[in-house]
């Protein structure tokens, strides 16, 4: 495997009042993984992307984590450093984000 985690995040836009997750907040959190991953050193085993829909809107912003297949919701850009220490350096979901 290339990557020890992959990360995509959704950047999908729908027409309103769709719910999706919209291209400018997603890419805000896109962003905020790659600078953090990047800072932390671990851009080369942990990849953060942008995706399409991924078909959990009513959760959104949403993302989803592999190669565990975890889906998380409502991420704000202040759950990105959790995510990034418990889950993807500790392998520890964090729970109060999952989408069950
Ligand atoms: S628009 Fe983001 S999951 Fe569908």
């Amino acid at each position: 495997m290339k990557y020890q985690k992959h990360v995509f995040i959704c950047t999908n836009q729908k027409p309103a009042p769709k719910k999706c997750c919209g291209e400018e907040r997603g890419m805000a959190l896109v962003n905020a993984f790659k600078d953090k991953l990047k800072e932390k050193g671990l851009n080369i085993e942990i990849r953060a992307q942008k995706a399409g829909c991924l078909d959990v809107c009513a959760f959104g912003p949403a993302l989803v984590v592999y190669p565990e297949g975890v889906f998380y919701g409502n991420v704000q850009l202040s759950d990105v450093d959790e995510i990034i220490e418990s889950h993807l350096i500790n392998n520890q979901k964090v729970e109060r984000l999952v989408i069950a």
